[in-house]
């Protein structure tokens, strides 16, 4: 069996309804199976799960693949990882085959990140490293750590990378893209370096940390680049991503150095952004690891702020979400290397709900001279109260606050029952179900896409379409077309789920595939459905090679060309007719 042959193996046997229901609940309506889809916010069931074709398709963000492609998104694994697992699964030996990544123009720029990082880690090591490696010790973090993290050191002259890289062949003009060198001088030199990893562990970039007190910012992250955003950007993602499934949660915190100490006690499912506040992006991407975040943010008033930001914005977007708070002017570093393991064991088993550190909060800073003072504050925790879903808890809440203020249950009770059908009204609105209407395509795209479409679901279509000399309308299609025709004609046979695989390391075509995926036509296609999609193909063409003629003309200078090109659309348009 060749490369290809053990990999459609590899797919069949591992039916894409199992392995996904494995992940996300799915449940079966009619011929398919619905869940909810994990690759945007959503709750309703809009992924649909086909057993016989053995793809999956979102109706809502349109994502869309095999088995293959859903643990690749899923896990953030890439194709040879998500191979084995899925061999490992059915008990398939591999004997060593790999799959030939794709090579895309930022190959360089990783090679380059990998060299820098290298070099970065021995200078720790060499007799130049020294003072660094006093720095670190003084830090309390030992070799192990080190390595673990990839710590290194950049060196005091200025220019050392650079040099080594452009050796390499790599352009001044690329080191000075890819953020590591300004004109010809690196740009991080005396600095303590710690490389950042996108959300599948390449280096694509880093943060450089200076090692005495000085004018400059104890933090230089490398600029914004087409790889590093930081805006998208989670520190430890790679690592958190795996230990989140397993402990079931995420913890947020607010510093790099938090993140590497904490691992040192063993919690790893840890993930922080780089010294910005927390995007809408970060969001969706710590969904992925899980649905449950634990806030904790350094013990100060800052930190207490960014907790109360960073809380309303989890929570708005329905996550359950718990909050640490640090003594003092504790960070999470500082906490543990003070109190020891398990210590900050213990802050996470006791974590507290998001709501009810807002409620503690909104009492800080206030006196209760006035009736008005404190009216107002028993409204906003009645609001706060209404958005919890545990009638136990918000009984308990309503007890405090009628013992605090001297006033009876019944009166608050009351009030906050109106608050919370007022919710509940408002929140059917928002929650009824969105129908998502199919991107409108004219009639050529849909003629273009329904062609491809068949020729992967019924093959004999695949000849027809070849005899016709058909020319699809845009270069994309054509090359979606003669993929399917090389894929045919060399495996003997084509369906839409093997053809993905085939297509996934070729990335740019997957979303044109992705759209013929997603359309849904009936199985069966008669030979004058087939001509008649054809022939809309063929006037397209016609039109536009006319169009093309009489702009020619517009341009044209020359009457004689002029007449020439009036004559081609004349013959064009008696062909026409
Ligand atoms: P902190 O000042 O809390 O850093 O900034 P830290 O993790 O406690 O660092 P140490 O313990 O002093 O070494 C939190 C985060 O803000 C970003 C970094 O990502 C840092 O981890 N930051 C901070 C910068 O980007 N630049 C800076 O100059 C400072
Ligand atoms: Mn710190």
């Amino acid at each position: 069996m060749n490369n290809q042959d053990i990999i459609n193996e590899v797919r069949k046997k591992n039916d894409i309804v199992d392995v996904i229901s494995e992940k996300i609940p799915l449940e079966k309506r009619g011929k398919n199976y619905f869940g909810v889809c994990p690759f945007h916010d959503d709750t309703n069931p809009s992924m649909s799960v086909s057993r016989e074709k053995q793809i999956y398709t979102c109706f809502s963000c349109h994502a869309t693949g095999n088995v293959f492609t859903f643990l690749m998104n899923y896990e953030h694994k890439d194709f040879n990882q998500v191979l084995v697992d899925l061999a490992n699964r059915v008990g398939i030996t591999l004997n060593n085959i790999k799959v030939k990544k794709a090579s895309t123009k930022y190959d360089e720029w990783y090679k380059i990140y990998e060299l820098a990082n290298k070099y970065y880690q021995n200078n720790l090591l060499s007799k130049e490293g020294e003072s660094a490696r006093e720095y670190l010790k003084n830090r309390s973090i030992d070799e192990e750590t080190i390595k673990e993290f990839e710590i290194g050191y950049s060196l005091k002259n200025r220019d050392d990378l650079t040099k080594l890289l452009t050796a390499k062949g790599h352009t001044l003009d690329l080191l000075n893209k890819v953020g590591l060198s300004n004109e010809d001088h690196d740009i991080y030199y005396s600095r303590l370096m710690f490389p950042l990893h996108d959300l599948n562990g390449n280096v694509i970039g880093f943060s450089g940390r200076i090692i005495t007190s000085g004018k400059q910012n104890k933090y230089l992250n490398t600029k914004e680049t087409e790889l590093f955003k930081k805006g998208k950007l989670l520190y430890h993602y790679h690592i958190a991503k795996e230990e989140a499934r397993v402990k079931k949660s995420v913890i947020i915190m607010e510093g790099f150095m938090d993140i590497i100490r904490a691992s040192t006690v063993g919690v790893k499912n840890t993930v922080a952004t780089m010294g910005t506040a927390l995007t809408h992006d970060h969001i969706k991407e710590i969904r992925r690891l899980s649905n449950n975040v634990i806030l904790c943010f350094d013990g100060d008033e800052a930190g207490v702020k960014a907790t109360l930001t960073a809380g309303e914005l989890f929570a708005s977007e329905n996550m359950e979400v718990k909050v640490i708070s640090l003594p003092g002017e504790d960070d999470p570093d500082t906490y543990i290397l003070k109190n020891g393991k398990d210590a900050f064991l213990s802050l996470i088993n006791n974590a507290i709900y998001y709501s009810d550190f807002k409620i503690k909060s909104l009492s800080r800073n206030r006196n209760f001279s006035s009736s008005e003072e404190k009216a107002n504050y028993i409204h906003e925790v009645l609001q706060e109260a209404s958005k919890i879903d545990d009638p136990i808890r918000t009984e308990i809440i309503l007890k405090d606050l009628a013992k605090k203020f001297e006033i009876g249950y019944n009166t608050l009770e009351k009030s906050f029952k109106e608050l919370a059908s007022n919710k509940k009204e408002k929140k059917q609105v928002i929650d009824a179900p969105k129908t998502i209407q199919p991107k409108n395509k004219d009639k050529y795209q849909k003629a273009s896409l329904s062609i491809i479409y068949y020729m992967l679901n019924k093959q004999e279509i695949i000849d027809v379409v070849e005899k016709s000399h058909l020319v699809l309308p845009t270069e994309a299609l054509r090359a979606l077309e003669s993929e399917i025709v090389y894929f045919y004609h060399k495996y003997g046979f084509i369906n839409e789920a093997d053809f993905y695989t085939y297509l996934t390391p070729k990335g740019e075509l997957l979303n044109l595939l992705s759209e013929v995926l997603a359309m849904d036509l009936k199985t069966t296609l008669t030979k004058e459905e087939l001509d008649d999609y054809i022939k809309v193909i063929r006037e397209y063409n016609l039109k536009k090679t006319i169009s093309n003629l009489e702009s020619k003309i517009q341009n044209e200078t020359d009457p004689i060309m002029q007449v020439k090109y009036a004559e081609e659309i004349r013959k064009l348009r008696i062909g026409e007719s």
